[in-house]
């Protein structure tokens, strides 16, 4: 591709330091010369090294893995890394930070928070009820292949928080568990070693803020960047939670 054919991009981005006193939000354009194979994620590095040194985003793997790219880009919950320029013609792209999580700075938002109060919610642990008699040197329990198959997909979330920031109900409901705690309940929920009843399951998620609280608009099932089975999901709670079992 000579230089002629190259496109410059446009970039607005949220500008925003709530540490800093008196100051407020904005938006700010940045001008970057696209380049083949381009990411959004491409893009910040070159804004904070050429442009802007104060730009704060998130980033540790660059490989959709880590999931701490989150970002709304033109509108739509992303990871930024995932997300190449060359989807966007017209060239014009707009960036702001996740809704629903603490704004620390610009693009970077604090999801480790949400997430550890979600995991402390639905008891992210193994329940088994002669966890006292633990033996170490006993042979681990044999599992079924097809139920270790089904508790490794769901384990494959990277905590993102695109299914929260998708979430019509999320955005109302500060309370409301979300996609995220339903998926990591359901994997214990299948898991044969948690020996919760289903009165205790009905217990964190058998209300308004819970799985019933779910619209079913499916915002996150549209937006999971891993392509997690939400739907399912959340049907199979709704259902264990309506027979009690
Ligand atoms: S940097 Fe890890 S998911 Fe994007």
């Amino acid at each position: 591709m000579s230089n002629e054919e190259k496109r410059t991009l446009t970039f607005e981005i949220l500008r925003y330091n709530p540490q800093i006193k008196g100051d407020t939000p904005k938006m700010k354009k940045y001008e970057v010369v696209e380049a083949p194979g381009m990411t959004v994620f491409i893009v910040l590095n070159e804004i904070r090294e050429e442009h802007d040194p104060s730009l704060q985003f998130d980033f540790v793997c660059r490989a959709g893995i880590c999931g701490s790219c989150g970002m709304i880009i033109n509108g739509e919950p992303k990871l930024a890394c995932r997300t190449l320029t060359d989807t966007y013609p017209k060239g014009i792209i707009t960036l702001l930070p996740l809704p629903v999580f603490e704004l620390i700075g610009d693009l970077s938002v604090n999801t480790g928070k949400v997430m550890r109060q979600m995991s402390e919610r639905v008891e992210s642990w193994i329940h088994d009820k002669d966890a006292e008699n633990v033996d170490l040197t006993r042979i681990e329990e044999r599992m079924e292949p097809e139920v270790a198959e089904e508790i490794y997909e769901l384990e494959r979330c990277v905590e993102c928080g695109l299914c929260l920031a998708a979430c019509a109900t999320k955005r109302m409901r500060d309370d409301f568990l979300g996609a995220v705690g339903f998926m990591r309940l359901a994997r214990y929920a299948i898991d044969p070693r948690d020996k919760r009843s289903g009165k205790e399951f009905y217990d964190i998620i058998g209300d308004d803020d819970g799985v019933f609280g779910c619209m079913t608009l499916l915002g996150c099932e549209d937006y999971c960047p891993k392509d997690l089975p939400h739907q399912t999901q959340i049907a199979y709670l709704r259902r264990k939670m309506a027979l009690g079992k």
